[in-house]
């Protein structure tokens, strides 16, 4: 492959519709996090949260930790497999805090499910999210998403962190991947 051009179907966010958009996203969690004095600790979910996160932190007015961890369940195919494993755990002490996960893209739900669950069994105080993308169609658990970027149709996307068999993180906008790639 010499361009990512040659999978990819058509692009679907463009570089400056997510950078308002997270620009936005930035402002409404600094106003729910302004006037409460828990700590914030914010979580990323390795690797497709990354430039989302590097982005989002730039917008957020207000002292917090950041620490990363990373799960896997869906491997190199782009299909889930409904099983969450952690691969790499927190280095930072979540209790008592208000800990907020941020996730590239919301599928079936089931990782933010898993995710929620162990959180909270660590004694976080409250456990926010902040994803993206939303592939709403595809959910198979109820989530509560506290702040969402965009919902997007059923379709497999790359860019801006998100990968297809670890391609096509490094670019700056966000673009469907040709069915006749993954099918
Ligand atoms: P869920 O557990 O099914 O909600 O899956 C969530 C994870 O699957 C996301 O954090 C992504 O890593 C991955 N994923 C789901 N849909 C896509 C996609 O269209 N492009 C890239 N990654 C995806
Ligand atoms: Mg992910």
């Amino acid at each position: 492959m010499k361009s990512y051009k040659e999978m990819l179907e058509r692009t679907l966010l463009t570089e400056e519709e997510i950078q308002r958009r997270v620009e936005e996203l930035g402002k409404e969690i600094t106003e729910k996090f302004k006037n409460d004095d828990t700590p914030v600790i914010i979580i990323g979910i390795l690797r497709g949260c990354t430039l989302f996160m590097s982005d989002l932190l730039r917008e957020i007015d207000l002292p917090l930790e950041i620490d990363y961890m990373a799960v896997s369940s869906y491997g190199d195919s782009s299909k889930s497999s409904g099983v969450v494993r952690i691969d790499k755990d927190l280095e930072e002490d979540i209790e008592g805090k208000n800990v907020l996960i941020v996730e590239d893209i919301i599928d079936t739900g089931l990782t933010l499910d898993y995710l929620d669950r162990v959180l909270k069994n660590r004694g976080a105080k409250r456990i926010y999210n902040v994803c993206l993308l939303d592939k709403e169609e595809r959910r198979e658990i109820d989530i509560l998403i506290d702040f969402k970027g965009f919902t997007i149709p059923n379709e497999f996307v790359i860019g801006y962190g998100m990968d297809y068999a670890q391609k096509g993180r490094n670019l700056p906008y966000i673009a469907v991947v040709k069915r006749s790639v993954y099918e």
